[in-house]
């Protein structure tokens, strides 16, 4: 199955089989059109588009118009994958209205084909709401960015003590029981990852959670190198882009000021002998 469209139904069915999902951000259509063509089951616009594309410190200033911009970006490239678009900070948690209406339009708008939200039980009737719009839902719990004010900025992971343990298994299974047909789950020792995934008949999309995910998701920017300034213990560099990148540019400003570029294959000639010599006697 990996040339046949990705759907919310299609992702749910890949509870305990041999196919282990796979979840990466895209922001634009490029990077998109990277992921999709790889085969990358679900490309997620996801408000970490604040740090790697805005330079904030954090998600909370992402906005949806901000989320809207980038999903129609990657919308235009983005075939097979499942089109995922996160809701930001201040979207759904003033009331269940405005999160089906700002929820809505990442649909509509933005051409996302099912949305991301940040909790667990505290989200449960968010997700039941938008689940009756018709609105497929993943939720994302354990570690949750935007909760940067409460959690401070070098956020602990999740799941070190008895309460939190049976409180992440609790807000699994509050997401399930709302609709949501899959969990994202972040930043939690590997048994806790295997004790949620146990816990729940839809899959859990591991980031920081362990081998017994259903699935995992990294972050593209530190799965390519492209991000350098932190590495987070569970982020696997695939490459080294940064490094690429600033060879490659060194190279560039190198060539020009020795004036080896641009050479003769980088160049447009004139094959009209007659116009090259007036061009000349100008
Ligand atoms: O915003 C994001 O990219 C995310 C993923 C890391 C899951 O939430």
């Amino acid at each position: 199955m990996t040339s046949d469209k990705v759907t919310p139904d299609w992702v749910r069915s890949r509870k305990g089989d041999d196919h282990k999902l796979t979840l990466l951000p895209a922001y634009d259509a490029t990077f998109g059109g990277f992921l999709d063509q790889a085969g990358i089951d679900l490309i997620l616009v996801g408000d970490s588009l604040g740090q790697l594309v805005q330079g904030h410190e954090n998600t909370l200033p992402v906005t949806v118009e901000d989320i809207l911009y980038h999903l129609r970006c990657v919308r235009r490239s983005v075939k097979r994958g499942l089109l995922v678009g996160d809701m930001p900070f201040m979207s759904f948690q003033i009331s269940r209205e405005e999160a089906v209406r700002n929820a809505g339009r990442l649909i509509k708008e933005g051409g996302a084909e099912a949305v991301k939200l940040e909790g667990g039980v505290d989200v449960a009737e968010t997700i039941q709401a938008l689940s009756r719009a018709g609105i497929p839902v993943i939720s994302h719990i354990g570690v949750q960015p935007q909760s940067v004010l409460l959690t401070g900025q070098f956020r602990a992971s999740r799941g070190k003590a008895m309460d939190d343990v049976r409180k992440l298994i609790e807000d699994a299974r509050a997401v399930e029981k709302a609709g949501a047909f899959a969990v994202v789950v972040e930043a939690v020792p590997e048994s806790v990852g295997k004790k949620i995934t146990e816990a729940v008949s839809i899959p859990t999309l591991g980031i920081g959670a362990g081998p017994h995910c259903d699935g995992q998701v990294l972050v593209t920017h530190d799965l390519l190198g492209l991000f350098t300034a932190f590495k987070p213990k569970f982020a696997k560099r695939y490459a080294e882009l940064a490094q690429t990148i600033d060879e490659a540019l060194k190279e560039f400003i190198q060539e020009v000021q020795d004036q080896s570029f641009p050479d003769d294959s980088h160049s447009y000639h004139l094959k009209d002998e007659d116009l090259l010599k007036k061009i000349e006697e100008l």
